[in-house]
């Protein structure tokens, strides 16, 4: 069953007359025509994808990389699914190569400000076949396209820490520049972490 406030929320961000309301088959409607690049597309995160993401996201390759360290759990996925994809409070997508249709990774937004019109962007990929083709470049200009264009957003931030390269690029060919640089900011498993703050403005509200 679709959670009863779907549709308060996904009315607030502007996505009312968009969606097919199946339970699986939310944004696709959308998406399908609007998220699709060269090599990948993007398809909304359903509840199948559990285990697959959960092992990307334990991955060592992803997890160095992220600020939150915990191990996600199927069960802690899960719940997550149903409390934040669900409900529409993150809007989450897999990255599918064009070719075969194969999951890569994934990107989504949560974090969403409704009265400044802003959401957080995330992304990993997954697959070691994934990594190096510009396939996160083109995911997050996707993302990027999908949050101004459907969700009407005015600005798109991501936080990094700062010895991500690859993901400062992949950002940066998206649009965004960086805004700050936070010292000391998060502290990760026994040590102080720089943490770069970028941010992309809608290029139609600048
Ligand atoms: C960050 C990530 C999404 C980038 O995706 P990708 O498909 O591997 O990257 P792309 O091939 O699109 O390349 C993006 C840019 O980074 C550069 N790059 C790629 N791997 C790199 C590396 N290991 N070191 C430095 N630069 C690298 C590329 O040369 C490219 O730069 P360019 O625009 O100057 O050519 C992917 O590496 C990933 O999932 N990493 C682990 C999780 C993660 O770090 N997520 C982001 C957390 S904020």
């Amino acid at each position: 069953m679709i959670h009863p406030k779907v549709n308060e929320v996904l009315s607030e961000i502007g996505l009312y007359d968009s969606i097919n309301l199946s339970k699986k088959g939310l944004y696709f409607m959308k998406i399908d025509k609007k998220a699709v690049g060269e090599k990948i597309y993007l398809r909304p995160l359903t509840e199948e994808d559990t285990q697959m993401v959960v092992s990307w996201r334990n991955s060592k390759r992803v997890m160095d990389n992220f600020i939150y360290r915990t191990p996600l759990t199927y069960e802690s996925h899960l719940k997550w699914f149903r409390e934040k994809v669900e409900t529409g409070e993150v809007v989450d997508f897999i990255v599918c190569d064009k070719e075969n249709d194969m999951p890569l990774g994934c990107v989504y937004l949560q974090h969403f400000e409704k009265e400044n019109r802003k959401a957080e962007i995330g992304i990993f990929l997954g697959e070691d076949r994934a990594f190096g083709r510009g396939i996160g470049k083109e995911a997050c200009r996707l993302m990027v396209k999908y949050g101004f264009e459907e969700l009407k957003l005015h600005k798109i931030i991501s936080r990094v820490l700062s010895f991500n390269e690859a993901s400062v690029k992949t950002h940066e060919a998206a649009g965004f520049v960086k805004e700050a640089l936070f010292k000391d900011d998060v502290f990760v498993e026994g040590k102080y972490l720089d943490v770069i703050f970028l941010g992309v403005i809608n290029p139609e509200e600048r």
